[in-house]
């Protein structure tokens, strides 16, 4: 598996920051730390705890994780996984439910069983949400925490679905998996997604929470494009504030890595 050496390393508050030369070199650099992970984790606790995103930023690293397992050189026999965030509510087999995305990018071309991938249920009945969503965070406990989260970034600096907001640091911090209504900016970038029509795309999302995420024992963020460029700079070196969410990676620094490409780390220095 060979990996990319990055342009330019930077160390900010936020973390430490790869800049590769594209999004693409960004990307097997990313799948080379999956594998790592993957077997460091499985020789020490039997398996490997993955979260893993969506969007359009990990499409590439998921291209890279097929391709190793097609060459023989990665397996998810003993991998499970565990997603961020899914719209609420929506059926898994709409093509823009989260789930549909996964089984399409990843889960149908590797080794992973089918009850070792999770994402929050968007068609769980209303009644049940706060059941289901505190169940989410019970069963990443159970399998022993999150070994490595992937994280992509908002334009808004969200992470997840966990949106900017008023509350204080402590209480973002302690932010359950739970469900959360979709900010203004958030609704805007998934029209597309939506055949261009605002009304169709759900008001509402199930994620997991700020805590859980923070709670992983390695953090990858990936931010490709000009128009991240932005939320990059004030999240690795800005106030930590519940405005930005991904400005609270930088309570957990030095478990978290920044792959991004050099147009999304243009406003750095
Ligand atoms: C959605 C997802 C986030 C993702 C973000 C960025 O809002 N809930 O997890 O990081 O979009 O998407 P993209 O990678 O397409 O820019």
């Amino acid at each position: 598996m060979s990996e990319p050496a990055p342009l330019r390393v930077l160390d900010r508050p936020g973390g430490r920051i790869e800049v590769y030369p594209d999004a693409d070199a960004a990307s097997r650099a990313g799948a080379a730390r999956f594998a790592r992970v993957i077997a460091q984790a499985t020789a020490a606790r039997g398996r490997a705890v993955l979260g893993l995103a969506t969007g359009g930023t990990p499409i590439r690293l998921y291209q890279q994780l097929v391709a190793h397992h097609k060459d023989g050189e990665l397996s998810f026999a003993n991998v499970i996984t565990y997603n961020l965030d899914e719209y609420y509510p929506i059926s898994p087999l709409d093509p823009n439910s989260y789930r549909y995305y996964m089984q399409r990018n990843l889960f149908d071309h590797v080794d992973l069983a089918a009850n070792r991938t999770h994402l929050p249920d968007g068609t769980v009945p209303e009644a049940f949400v706060d059941e289901h969503t505190a169940a989410y965070d019970r069963w990443i406990e159970a399998d022993g925490g999150l070994d490595l989260q992937l994280l992509g970034l908002g334009r808004n600096g969200h992470i997840g679905f966990n949106e900017p907001s008023a509350c204080s640091v402590d209480e973002a911090l302690a932010l359950p998996t739970r469900r959360v209504e979709l900010h203004p900016v958030t609704v805007a970038d998934a029209v597309k997604d939506f055949g261009g029509d605002v009304n169709r795309v759900p008001k509402a999302a199930l994620t997991m929470g700020v805590k859980p995420i923070l709670a992983a024992r390695e953090v990858i963020m990936l931010a490709f494009g000009a128009h991240k460029a932005p939320a990059v700079s004030a999240a690795v070196s800005g106030p930590v504030t519940a405005g930005l969410p991904a400005s609270l990676l930088q309570t957990v620094a030095a478990r978290v890595v920044w792959l991004v490409d050099t147009q999304a780390a243009s406003e750095l220095g």
